[in-house]
C-alpha cells in the first residue's frame, strides 16, 4: 500500500493523505538556517545548532506526535481548517504534501477555497519562508480571515524542556507594525533575536500562548482563532508565541498571496540596541526586504531550483529502471546533502539536543558529498581532523557551534581515526587537490599545536598499528563501527551509558571489522604516500597491511565466514561455535571489499553464509541468531529485544558493504539484489509495513525475529545515505573516482540493460554509455580504444565521450 507517488520531473515525493503511519518529513535549508517539516507541516527551526540555538519548540513524545511548526488556520464562517490539515485537523475537501528538494509544497481545499503553503529557505540567508496563496474557486464572495502561529523556543533547546522555574519569567518580545521579535535574553548574554513577518498589514495579533489558545485548549481549536478575534498580547514570560490576524474578502475566482518570514539575525555587540531596551532592528528589516513581494520569493524559490539542477547534474543516470533512476538522480543525494548537514543531529528521531557531529559517522557522510560540493567537503575534513588527539586517537563527537570535541562522550571508539584516511582519499580522488594534505591542522584544537592533515593520517594509521591485541588484530577500545558491541563494558546496572563505562582501552579484545579497515584504508593511505608523499613510507605501510591480512586470515577466519572479534577473555564473538551471535555482517561486508583471503575464495564463502544466515525480504541482517538473553561482556547489543537494531534488523547501513564486496568477487547479481532489498523505493508498495518516508533510508528495519517484522525506524540521518550513493555509483554502474582520473568499470546484471551516465569531474564532462555487445570488451574514448579503465585527465573544460562495452 501506498501513501502517495513519486514525481520525478518534478523531484517530488507526493504524498496525498495526512494519515501516513509516521510523519514523513523533509528538510528546508542548506547551509546554517535549517527547518524539519512533516507532511502536516509540523517541525522546528533552528539555526546551526539544534540543541544550542533552537528557534521554534518542539515537544518529543507528544500526542499527536506532530503539533506545532508552521501552524495557519483559515477560518470561513463556522469552518477552521488548516492548509496541512494540521493544527485544525479539520478534514479537507483535497490534500497533497509536495516534498521537494530543500522545499515543502501543501495544497488543501476546502468549501472552494484553496491554500498553497509554500515553505523553503532561501539560498544563503537565514530565514524560512511562508508563501500562502488562497483562492476563492467558489461562485460567493468570501470573508476568510487567517492566524499565523508560531512558538518559539527559549534558544537552548536543553534548557527549555527542563528549567522552568527560569524560564518562565524570561521571556520577551517587541512587536511592530507586521513584525514580531523574539529577543529573550538579547538583553544580557545573547547578540542574536528571531522575528516573524507578514508582508501585509495585520488586523491584530498575539504573542501571548495562554491568551491565544485559552484555558485547557490545544493547538487544533485556539479561543482566539474560536472568537476570531485578536488580543494584540505583548507577552512577558510564560510562553512566547507570534501569531497574525489578516481579514481578507475574495470575491470569486479571485487570489491573494502572503509571504511570512521567519528570520534570524545576529547583532555586534556594540550595536544591540536602538534605544535602551529596543533592539537593533536595521538586519532584520533588511533580510525581510529581501522577501517581502511575490515576485522576490518566486526568484528565490526558482534560484533554489537551478541549485539544485547544478548539483544534481554532476552525477545523473539514464536507464531502463525508473526506480534506479529515481533514486540515484534525486533522493541518494538529496538524502547525502542532508546527512552532511545534519550528521546524526536532529530528526524526528534524534532530537537534536543529543550528540552533534560524530566523528565516524560524519566521514562516512562525506563519501556519498565529495561531488556535490567540494568546498563544504574540504573544510568538514579540518573541521573534523581538528578534535583528534596526539596520539592519532580521537574525539568520537563535536558540537557544530563550536566545532569542539564532546567531552561527556570523549574517545576511544578505535575505528574512527581511519575513517579520516577514507574520507580525505576520497575527497583527493574526487578533486585531485592534493593540497589538502598540506593545511596545517591542529590536534585538539589547540593553537599551536597544528601539523599538516597527512600527519592526522599518519597518526590514524600509526594508532592502530600500535595499538593490537594478543592475535595481532586491532583492539577495539569502547566499540568500532557497531556502537553497541561493547566488549570492554560489563555494565550491570540499568542507566549506564554502554558507550562510557568501563575501562575504554581493554587490552585484550580485538576487532575483525577494523581489520578488514585497516587493510583497505590502510591501501589507501599508501596510495596518497606513493602518489604525495614517500615511497618508502608507502613500502612500510603496506607491510604493516600485510600483518594484520595475515593476522585476519590465520585469527579472524572461522571456516565459512570472517568472525566478528575477541572479547575480553579472547573468547570468540561471531563463530559458529557460539550458541548466538554466530555471523555478523560488518566483516564479511569489510574484509571481503578488503581483498583478506581472496587467494583462498575467503570472500565468496563469506557472501555465501551472508545469503544463508542473513538475507532476508527487505535486506541483511546485521547478525543471526539473535542474542536471546543479556551478555554483560557483550553489552549493548544484547540489550535490544531480538530483531531489532544492533541484535539482527537490517541495520541498513552495512548493507551497502556486501553490495560493494559482491562487486569485488564479481557478482554482479547479488550485488544489485542486496542494493535493492533495503533502497526506499523499491519498498514503497509497502510503505504499510516498512512505515517511514518511501524516498530515503531509514537507520533499521526490524528484523525478522523481531515483533515488527519489516517496520523501519530512525527515518533520514543514516551514514546508508552515503554508502549507498557510493555502492550504486561507483561500485555498481561502475563510475569510480581514482586518483589519476575517471575509472569506468560496472559490475551490473544483465536485467539493468544498457544505460548511460553523464557525470562533470575536475572540470570536465563525461558522456558515458554502457552496453553489451556480443564480442566486445573494454573502453572507447572519444572513439580511441583505452588500455585499462582509467581515463586520463584531460584539460579542464573537455567533453568527454566513453563507450565501455560491459
Ligand atoms: C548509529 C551511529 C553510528 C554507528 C551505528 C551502529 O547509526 O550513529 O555511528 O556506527 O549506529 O552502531
Ligand atoms: C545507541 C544506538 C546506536 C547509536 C548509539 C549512538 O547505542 O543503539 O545505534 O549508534 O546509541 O550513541
Amino acid at each position: 500500500m501506498k501513501y502517495g507517488y513519486f514525481d520525478d520531473d518534478r523531484r517530488e515525493y507526493v504524498i496525498t493523505t495526512p494519515a501516513t503511519p509516521l510523519p514523513w518529513i523533509n528538510y528546508l535549508g542548506n547551509d546554517g538556517f535549517y527547518g524539519l517539516i512533516s507532511n502536516t507541516a509540523g517541525g522546528y527551526d533552528f539555526y546551526r545548532d539544534a540543541k544550542l540555538r533552537r528557534i521554534t519548540r518542539f515537544r518529543y513524545n507528544n500526542v499527536p506526535n506532530d503539533i506545532g511548526g508552521r501552524m495557519y488556520y483559515i477560518k470561513d464562517g463556522d469552518c477552521t481548517w488548516s492548509p496541512s490539515f494540521l493544527p485544525a485537523g479539520t478534514e479537507l475537501d483535497s490534500y497533497e504534501c509536495r516534498h521537494g528538494m530543500g522545499y515543502t509544497v501543501f495544497t488543501g481545499k476546502k468549501n472552494g477555497v484553496t491554500a498553497k503553503l509554500t515553505a523553503f529557505v532561501p539560498l544563503g540567508d537565514a530565514c524560512e519562508l511562508n508563501r500562502l496563496e488562497i483562492s476563492n474557486d467558489s461562485s460567493e464572495t468570501k470573508d476568510l480571515t487567517i492566524y499565523s502561529c508560531i512558538e518559539w523556543c527559549l534558544w537552548n533547546a536543553v534548557d527549555d524542556a527542563n528549567n522552568y522555574q527560569r524560564n518562565l519569567s524570561i521571556g520577551e518580545l517587541e512587536v511592530t507594525g507586521s513584525t514580531i521579535y523574539h529577543k529573550t535574553e538579547f538583553r544580557e548574554r545573547r547578540d542574536h533575536y528571531a522575528f516573524f513577518t507578514v508582508n501585509a498589514d495585520v488586523n491584530g495579533f498575539d504573542t501571548d500562548r495562554d491568551v491565544f489558545l485559552g484555558a485547557r485548549r490545544s493547538w487544533d481549536n485556539p479561543i482566539q482563532v474560536e472568537n476570531n478575534a485578536s488580543g494584540n498580547t505583548v507577552a512577558s514570560g510564560w510562553y512566547p508565541i507570534a501569531s497574525h490576524q489578516l481579514k481578507l474578502r475574495l470575491a470569486p475566482g479571485e487570489k491573494k498571496s502572503y509571504v511570512f518570514q521567519l528570520g534570524y539575525v545576529e547583532v555586534p555587540r556594540d550595536k544591540k540596541f536602538e534605544s535602551k531596551g529596543v533592539i537593533n532592528k536595521a538586519p532584520a528589516l533588511a533580510l525581510i526586504g529581501k522577501y517581502n513581494t511575490d515576485a522576490r520569493v518566486e526568484a528565490a524559490f526558482k534560484a533554489l531550483g537551478e541549485y539544485w539542477s547544478d548539483l544534481l547534474g554532476i552525477y545523473h543516470l539514464t536507464s531502463g529502471n525508473d526506480k534506479l533512476n529515481r533514486m540515484v538522480n534525486i533522493w541518494h543525494q538529496y538524502q547525502c546533502m542532508v546527512t552532511f548537514n545534519m550528521s546524526r543531529s536532529a530528526s524526528y528521531w534524534e532530537t537534536g539536543t543529543g550528540r552533534g557531529m560524530g566523528f565516524r559517522d560524519s566521514c562516512q557522510d562525506l563519501l556519498g558529498f565529495m561531488h556535490l560540493v567540494p568546498d563544504r567537503a574540504r573544510a568538514r575534513i579540518i573541521d573534523i581532523a581538528s578534535i583528534q588527539f596526539e596520539n592519532g586517537s580521537t574525539y568520537h563527537q563535536y558540537q557544530p557551534l563550536t566545532k569542539r570535541g564532546n567531552a561527556d562522550i570523549g574517545g576511544g571508539f578505535n575505528d574512527d581515526p581511519l575513517w579520516l584516511v577514507a574520507c580525505t582519499a576520497a575527497y583527493i580522488r574526487e578533486t585531485g587537490d592534493a593540497t589538502i594534505l598540506d593545511h596545517p591542522t591542529p590536534f585538539n584544537n589547540v593553537e599551536g599545536s597544528e601539523k599538516p592533515l597527512m600527519e592526522h593520517l599518519r597518526r590514524s594509521i600509526n594508532f592502530i598499528i600500535n595499538n593490537k591485541g594478543p592475535h595481532g588484530l586491532p583492539l577495539i577500545g569502547r566499540a568500532d563501527w557497531n556502537d553497541c558491541l561493547n566488549l570492554n563494558c560489563f555494565s550491570e546496572e540499568p542507566g549506564e551509558s554502554f558507550q562510557t563505562f568501563g575501562p575504554s582501552e581493554g587490552p585484550v579484545a580485538e576487532s575483525v571489522f577494523i581489520a578488514g579497515m585497516f587493510v583497505k584504508y590502510g591501501l589507501e593511505y599508501a596510495d596518497l604516500c606513493e602518489h604525495f608523499g614517500s615511497k618508502d613510507e608507502a613500502d612500510s605501510v603496506r607491510n604493516e597491511v600485510g600483518k594484520i591480512k595475515k593476522a585476519t586470515e590465520e585469527y579472524g577466519w572461522d571456516g565459512e565466514w570472517f568472525l566478528r572479534a575477541y572479547d575480553a577473555y579472547s573468547h570468540k564473538v561471531g563463530s559458529n561455535e557460539c550458541e548466538e551471535g554466530k555471523i555478523f555482517i560488518e566483516p564479511q561486508g569489510f574484509c571481503t571489499m578488503a581483498g583478506i583471503g581472496q587467494e583462498k575464495g575467503y570472500g565468496r564463502k563469506a557472501l555465501d553464509s551472508v545469503k544463508k544466515w542473513l538475507v532476508n525480504d527487505y535486506g541483511v541482517e546485521i547478525l543471526a541468531p539473535c542474542y536471546t538473553t543479556y551478555h554483560v561482556e557483550l553489552g549493548e547489543i544484547s540489550s535490544y529485544p531480538p530483531g531489532y537494531k544492533e541484535n539482527g534488523a537490517i541495520f541498513t547501513h552495512n548493507n551497502p558493504w556486501v553490495s560493494v564486496a559482491a562487486t569485488v568477487i564479481g557478482d554482479a547479481e547479488m550485488a544489485f539484489d542486496i542494493y535493492k532489498r533495503s533502497c526506499p523505493a523499491f519498498l514503497e508498495d509497502v510503505s504499510e509495513i516498512h512505515r517511514t518516508e518511501p524516498y530515503v533510508y531509514s537507520q533499521m528495519i526490524a528484523g525478522r525475529a523481531a515483533v515488527h517484522y519489516g517496520e523501519a525506524k530512525n527515518s533520514f540521518l543514516t551514514g546508508t545515505a552515503a554508502w549507498a550513493f557510493v555502492d550504486i555509483s561507483q561500485a555498481i554502474l561502475g563510475i569510480q573516482p581514482t586518483l589519476d582520473g575517471l575509472s569506468v568499470k560496472p559490475c551490473v546484471p544483465a536485467e539493468l540493460g544498457d544505460y548511460s551516465v553523464t557525470r562533470r569531474y575536475r572540470g570536465s564532462l563525461y558522456n558515458i554509455r554502457v552496453t553489451r555487445q556480443a564480442g566486445k570488451s573494454g573502453l572507447t574514448v572519444n572513439g580511441q580504444a583505452i588500455e585499462g579503465n582509467v581515463i586520463p585527465v584531460p584539460a579542464e573544460g573537455s567533453t568527454v565521450d566513453v563507450i565501455c562495452y560491459a
